[in-house]
Protein backbone atom coordinates (compact mmCIF):
# COMPACT_ATOMS: atom_id res chain seq x y z
CA UNK A 1 0.00 0.00 0.00
CA UNK A 2 1.48 3.33 -1.01
CA UNK A 3 1.36 6.68 0.54
CA UNK A 4 0.63 9.10 -1.56
CA UNK A 5 2.85 11.77 -1.92
CA UNK A 6 1.88 15.49 -2.74
CA UNK A 7 4.68 17.47 -3.43
CA UNK A 8 5.20 21.56 -4.69
CA UNK A 9 8.01 23.07 -6.75
CA UNK A 10 8.36 26.48 -6.09
CA UNK A 11 10.69 26.83 -9.02
CA UNK A 12 12.41 30.08 -8.96
CA UNK A 13 9.71 31.72 -7.21
CA UNK A 14 9.02 32.95 -3.33
CA UNK A 15 10.29 35.19 -0.93
CA UNK A 16 10.49 35.83 2.62
CA UNK A 17 7.16 37.06 2.70
CA UNK A 18 5.12 34.36 0.74
CA UNK A 19 6.59 31.91 2.50
CA UNK A 20 3.36 32.36 4.89
CA UNK A 21 1.82 30.35 2.42
CA UNK A 22 3.29 27.32 4.44
CA UNK A 23 1.27 27.95 7.09
CA UNK A 24 -1.84 26.91 5.60
CA UNK A 25 -0.79 24.38 3.63
CA UNK A 26 0.98 22.23 6.75
CA UNK A 27 -2.42 23.18 8.26
CA UNK A 28 -4.35 21.17 5.13
CA UNK A 29 -1.25 18.35 5.47
CA UNK A 30 -2.52 17.85 9.03
CA UNK A 31 -5.98 17.52 8.29
CA UNK A 32 -4.79 14.78 5.49
CA UNK A 33 -3.13 12.14 7.78
CA UNK A 34 -3.26 9.52 5.53
CA UNK A 35 -1.18 11.08 2.66
CA UNK A 36 2.34 12.88 3.30
CA UNK A 37 3.25 16.31 2.34
CA UNK A 38 6.26 18.64 1.09
CA UNK A 39 7.53 21.72 -0.77
CA UNK A 40 10.67 21.84 -2.51
CA UNK A 41 11.80 25.80 -2.21
CA UNK A 42 14.13 28.16 -3.46
CA UNK A 43 17.63 26.95 -2.19
CA UNK A 44 17.48 30.75 -0.48
CA UNK A 45 14.15 29.76 1.66
CA UNK A 46 14.57 26.09 3.14
CA UNK A 47 16.11 27.55 6.35
CA UNK A 48 13.61 30.04 6.60
CA UNK A 49 10.85 27.69 5.87
CA UNK A 50 11.62 25.17 8.04
CA UNK A 51 12.28 28.00 10.91
CA UNK A 52 8.91 28.51 10.46
CA UNK A 53 6.87 25.38 9.84
CA UNK A 54 9.44 22.86 12.19
CA UNK A 55 8.07 19.16 11.58
CA UNK A 56 6.71 19.98 7.78
CA UNK A 57 8.70 18.24 5.23
CA UNK A 58 10.71 21.24 3.39
CA UNK A 59 13.18 20.57 0.33
CA UNK A 60 15.59 21.44 -2.16
CA UNK A 61 15.07 21.49 -6.29
CA UNK A 62 18.27 20.33 -6.76
CA UNK A 63 21.91 19.82 -5.22
CA UNK A 64 25.13 19.24 -7.16
CA UNK A 65 26.66 15.75 -7.78
CA UNK A 66 29.82 16.12 -5.97
CA UNK A 67 29.70 16.76 -2.17
CA UNK A 68 32.09 19.84 -2.15
CA UNK A 69 34.60 21.59 -4.26
CA UNK A 70 35.20 24.10 -7.13
CA UNK A 71 31.56 24.64 -8.59
CA UNK A 72 30.53 28.93 -7.81
CA UNK A 73 27.28 29.28 -7.97
CA UNK A 74 26.25 25.39 -6.97
CA UNK A 75 24.81 24.14 -3.58
CA UNK A 76 25.80 20.68 -2.36
CA UNK A 77 23.97 18.02 -0.77
CA UNK A 78 25.16 18.82 2.84
CA UNK A 79 24.64 22.52 2.15
CA UNK A 80 20.80 22.07 1.98
CA UNK A 81 20.71 18.94 4.73
CA UNK A 82 22.44 21.46 7.13
CA UNK A 83 19.73 23.87 5.83
CA UNK A 84 17.08 21.63 7.19
CA UNK A 85 16.09 20.11 3.58
CA UNK A 86 14.92 16.69 4.23
CA UNK A 87 14.59 15.68 0.24
CA UNK A 88 15.38 17.27 -2.59
CA UNK A 89 14.20 16.86 -6.55
CA UNK A 90 16.93 15.74 -9.13
CA UNK A 91 16.50 15.49 -12.79
CA UNK A 92 13.62 18.11 -13.51
CA UNK A 93 13.21 18.86 -17.41
CA UNK A 94 14.47 22.47 -16.83
CA UNK A 95 17.27 21.61 -15.05
CA UNK A 96 17.83 18.54 -18.00
CA UNK A 97 17.41 21.38 -20.52
CA UNK A 98 18.79 24.35 -19.27
CA UNK A 99 21.72 22.79 -17.43
CA UNK A 100 22.05 20.37 -19.79
CA UNK A 101 21.72 17.66 -17.22
CA UNK A 102 22.75 14.46 -18.72
CA UNK A 103 20.99 10.71 -17.17
CA UNK A 104 24.50 10.08 -15.47
CA UNK A 105 24.52 13.45 -13.92
CA UNK A 106 21.34 12.98 -12.18
CA UNK A 107 22.11 9.79 -11.09
CA UNK A 108 25.04 10.77 -9.34
CA UNK A 109 23.26 13.81 -7.94
CA UNK A 110 20.65 11.23 -6.26
CA UNK A 111 23.21 8.89 -4.78
CA UNK A 112 24.93 11.79 -3.63
CA UNK A 113 21.68 13.47 -1.95
CA UNK A 114 20.80 10.07 -0.57
CA UNK A 115 24.73 10.13 1.26
CA UNK A 116 23.88 13.41 2.75
CA UNK A 117 20.77 11.89 4.33
CA UNK A 118 18.36 13.45 2.23
CA UNK A 119 15.20 11.39 0.42
CA UNK A 120 14.83 11.90 -3.35
CA UNK A 121 11.93 12.75 -5.80
CA UNK A 122 13.96 11.64 -9.22
CA UNK A 123 11.76 13.12 -12.73
CA UNK A 124 11.30 11.82 -15.52
CA UNK A 125 9.91 12.89 -18.81
CA UNK A 126 9.22 12.90 -22.70
CA UNK A 127 8.98 16.09 -25.35
CA UNK A 128 5.76 16.16 -27.41
CA UNK A 129 8.21 15.37 -30.46
CA UNK A 130 9.04 12.39 -28.68
CA UNK A 131 5.00 11.51 -27.83
CA UNK A 132 3.94 12.26 -31.47
CA UNK A 133 6.79 9.61 -32.82
CA UNK A 134 4.98 6.99 -30.21
CA UNK A 135 8.61 6.91 -28.49
CA UNK A 136 7.51 8.09 -25.08
CA UNK A 137 7.47 4.82 -23.14
CA UNK A 138 10.98 3.98 -24.28
CA UNK A 139 12.07 6.88 -23.75
CA UNK A 140 10.75 7.55 -20.36
CA UNK A 141 11.89 4.12 -19.01
CA UNK A 142 15.53 4.51 -20.45
CA UNK A 143 16.15 7.68 -18.59
CA UNK A 144 14.64 5.96 -15.44
CA UNK A 145 17.20 3.13 -16.39
CA UNK A 146 20.57 5.57 -16.85
CA UNK A 147 19.47 7.86 -14.15
CA UNK A 148 18.10 5.08 -11.37
CA UNK A 149 20.69 5.43 -8.34
CA UNK A 150 22.26 2.57 -6.62
CA UNK A 151 20.78 0.79 -4.05
CA UNK A 152 16.96 2.57 -4.44
CA UNK A 153 14.28 2.03 -2.57
CA UNK A 154 10.92 3.19 -1.52
CA UNK A 155 12.00 4.53 1.75
CA UNK A 156 14.21 7.58 0.29
CA UNK A 157 13.31 7.51 -3.48
CA UNK A 158 9.83 8.62 -5.54
CA UNK A 159 9.57 9.25 -9.63
CA UNK A 160 7.89 11.84 -10.72
CA UNK A 161 6.55 11.12 -14.78
CA UNK A 162 6.62 14.73 -15.76
CA UNK A 163 5.72 15.04 -19.50
CA UNK A 164 7.43 18.07 -20.57
CA UNK A 165 4.99 19.27 -23.10
CA UNK A 166 2.45 19.23 -19.89
CA UNK A 167 4.72 21.46 -17.23
CA UNK A 168 3.04 24.94 -17.06
CA UNK A 169 1.12 24.80 -20.10
CA UNK A 170 -2.17 23.48 -18.91
CA UNK A 171 -2.38 20.03 -21.05
CA UNK A 172 -2.05 16.87 -18.92
CA UNK A 173 -2.09 13.70 -20.73
CA UNK A 174 -5.54 11.95 -20.92
CA UNK A 175 -6.52 8.87 -18.33
CA UNK A 176 -5.31 6.55 -20.58
CA UNK A 177 -1.97 7.84 -21.43
CA UNK A 178 -1.68 8.43 -17.81
CA UNK A 179 -2.22 4.85 -16.79
CA UNK A 180 -0.22 3.54 -19.27
CA UNK A 181 2.70 5.30 -18.47
CA UNK A 182 2.33 5.14 -15.07
CA UNK A 183 2.20 1.74 -15.58
CA UNK A 184 4.87 1.23 -17.91
CA UNK A 185 7.43 2.90 -15.00
CA UNK A 186 5.95 0.56 -12.72
CA UNK A 187 6.64 -2.46 -15.12
CA UNK A 188 10.52 -0.84 -15.79
CA UNK A 189 11.01 -0.58 -11.90
CA UNK A 190 10.50 -3.82 -11.28
CA UNK A 191 12.86 -4.55 -13.71
CA UNK A 192 15.19 -3.15 -12.29
CA UNK A 193 14.48 -3.97 -8.33
CA UNK A 194 12.72 -7.04 -8.45
CA UNK A 195 9.37 -7.07 -5.69
CA UNK A 196 11.03 -3.48 -4.29
CA UNK A 197 10.01 -1.72 -7.32
CA UNK A 198 6.12 -2.06 -6.25
CA UNK A 199 6.73 -0.20 -3.29
CA UNK A 200 8.61 2.95 -4.94
CA UNK A 201 6.37 5.82 -5.81
CA UNK A 202 5.50 7.38 -9.03
CA UNK A 203 4.16 10.84 -8.89
CA UNK A 204 2.56 12.74 -11.66
CA UNK A 205 3.41 16.55 -12.93
CA UNK A 206 2.49 18.77 -15.42
CA UNK A 207 -0.26 21.41 -14.96
CA UNK A 208 -1.88 19.53 -11.81
CA UNK A 209 -4.44 22.04 -10.35
CA UNK A 210 -7.33 21.51 -8.17
CA UNK A 211 -9.58 20.69 -10.79
CA UNK A 212 -7.41 17.73 -12.68
CA UNK A 213 -6.11 16.31 -9.65
CA UNK A 214 -9.14 14.52 -8.21
CA UNK A 215 -8.79 12.50 -11.57
CA UNK A 216 -5.28 12.15 -11.94
CA UNK A 217 -4.60 11.01 -8.19
CA UNK A 218 -6.67 8.15 -8.53
CA UNK A 219 -5.54 6.49 -12.14
CA UNK A 220 -3.66 3.32 -11.34
CA UNK A 221 0.07 3.78 -10.50
CA UNK A 222 -0.50 7.34 -9.70
CA UNK A 223 0.93 8.02 -6.19
CA UNK A 224 0.69 11.57 -6.00
CA UNK A 225 1.53 14.83 -7.36
CA UNK A 226 4.72 16.91 -8.09
CA UNK A 227 3.20 20.66 -8.70
CA UNK A 228 4.60 23.61 -10.19
CA UNK A 229 2.61 27.03 -10.58
CA UNK A 230 -0.43 25.67 -8.33
CA UNK A 231 1.91 25.17 -5.57
CA UNK A 232 2.30 28.63 -4.70
CA UNK A 233 -0.71 29.93 -3.08
CA UNK A 234 -2.14 27.96 -0.06
CA UNK A 235 -5.26 29.08 -2.12
CA UNK A 236 -4.65 26.76 -5.07
CA UNK A 237 -2.21 24.00 -3.34
CA UNK A 238 -4.72 22.57 -0.60
CA UNK A 239 -6.95 21.47 -2.90
CA UNK A 240 -4.59 19.10 -4.32
CA UNK A 241 -3.76 18.37 -1.02
CA UNK A 242 -8.03 17.39 -0.21
CA UNK A 243 -7.98 15.42 -3.53
CA UNK A 244 -5.35 13.50 -2.74
CA UNK A 245 -6.68 12.43 0.84
CA UNK A 246 -9.96 11.35 -0.53
P1 LIG B 1 3.52 22.88 -13.32
O1 LIG B 1 5.00 22.36 -13.07
O2 LIG B 1 2.65 22.27 -12.26
O3 LIG B 1 3.61 24.37 -13.19
O4 LIG B 1 3.11 22.43 -14.69
C1 LIG B 1 5.24 21.04 -12.66
C2 LIG B 1 6.71 20.81 -12.48
O5 LIG B 1 7.49 21.26 -13.32
O6 LIG B 1 7.12 20.18 -11.48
Amino acid sequence: MRRKLVVGNWKMNGSLATIAELDAIAAAAGRAPGIDVAVAMPATLIAPAVARMPGFAIGAQDVHQDKSGAHTGCVSADMVREAGAAFTIVGHSERRTDQHETDADVKAKAETARGAGLSVILCVGETLTQRDAGEAERVVTDQLAASLPAGAAADWLAIAYEPIWAIGTGRVPGEADAAAMHGAIRAALCGLLGEAGAAVRILYGGSVTGENAGLLLHIEDVDGALVGGASLTAAKFVPIVEAAQR
